[in-house]
């Protein structure tokens, strides 16, 4: 893996992202064996020991910034935190460059979140510790995508094969963006796309799914989208980056009543936080993992932190 995880391009190929996903595996299993045996250590607990993250958020966050917090500490190592933008220099004028050329000599890898879309990679570009995108303004979102598939693979006990359906607002919503690259290093990926209109797909994204040979298929409702589809990936319409007002959320809800129509094996998964396109009527329905998601967010950023920081093998 590169020395920054900046986009899903950083992950070479598909042993790498199966290498992530085994460590965070292993480091469940290890969890699993401390929670059973009050005498026993997981050999991940101090593999972190002594190193210092810095967490960046100059955008709101719940899921990412707690996640990577606690995968930190479930490591043994410590976390330097930014939860808001206005606590930190760059309201002075400070530019992002000099801001990571001196937290650089504070910590041994930062994890920031930025609303501008090449802000992580300026990060990345001056930065001799390891960088981790947290979400860049419209473009992408790694650590999303990869614990998004974790979860996949935890379910159905694979990727290749997929077929999936992305609702919503596919223009400006990263983790579709981050999705679809990850999804491309996988066999035989159907991908169902079910926009508002007006928020379609960039076109980059489809000429790149075209490129790697991903099947396409658009879909001008939740209707048109086959009942047997793997997994249903509802998006927010991202409102704070583009004047949102004409676009109703409810017009693609998931609800218990569209649900119904679907199989017994379609996930239900949205990468929150959700808005009013995701009935709260269906959180009881097995098929709803997106709380399971979330939650997955911790090994998986884990195994993102090991992996950057050279401890994988702890
Ligand atoms: N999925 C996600 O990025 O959630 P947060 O904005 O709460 O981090």
């Amino acid at each position: 893996m590169n020395k920054h995880l900046v986009s899903i391009k950083d992950i070479k190929d598909r042993e790498e992202a199966e290498k992530l996903f085994r460590l965070a595996d292993d480091i469940r299993a290890e969890e699993r064996k401390e929670a059973l045996n009050p005498r026993y250590t997981s050999g991940y607990a101090n593999a972190l020991k002594r190193k210092q993250v810095a967490s960046l958020f100059f955008e709101p966050s719940t899921r990412t910034r707690f996640s990577f917090e606690s995968a930190v500490n479930k490591l043994g190592g410590d976390i330097l935190t930014m939860s808001n933008a206005s606590s930190s220099s760059t309201v002075k004028g400070e530019s992002i460059e000099d801001t990571i050329r001196t937290i650089m000599g504070y910590a041994d890898a930062i994890v920031m979140r930025h609303s501008e879309d090449d802000s992580v990679e300026r990060a990345a570009r001056v930065s001799d510790i390891p960088v981790i995108n947290a979400g860049s303004g419209t473009k992408q979102h790694p650590t999303q995508a990869l614990l998004d598939l974790y979860t996949v693979r935890q379910l159905k006990g694979q990727i290749d094969g997929l077929s999936i359906a992305l609702l919503g607002d596919l223009k400006y919503g990263r983790t579709t963006h981050s999705l679809v690259e990850l999804l491309s290093l996988y066999e035989k990926i159907k991908v169902f796309g079910c926009p508002l209109k007006g928020l379609e797909m960039p076109q980059q994204y489809m000429d790149f799914m075209g490129e790697r040979g991903m099947e396409y298929t658009h879909c001008n409702s939740i209707e048109e989208i086959p009942s047997i589809v793997h997994a249903l990936y509802s998006t927010r319409i991202q409102r704070e980056r583009f004047e949102g007002k004409d676009f109703k959320d409810s017009d693609y809800c998931i609800d218990a009543k569209k649900l119904s129509r679907f199989s017994d094996n379609t996930l239900v998964m949205h990468p929150l936080p959700r808005n009013g396109e995701l009935g709260t009527d269906i959180d009881n329905d097995p098929r709803a993992i997106y709380f399971k998601q979330a939650h997955n967010g911790v090994p998986v950023r884990q195994a993102v932190l090991l992996t950057l920081l050279d401890r994988g093998n702890a």
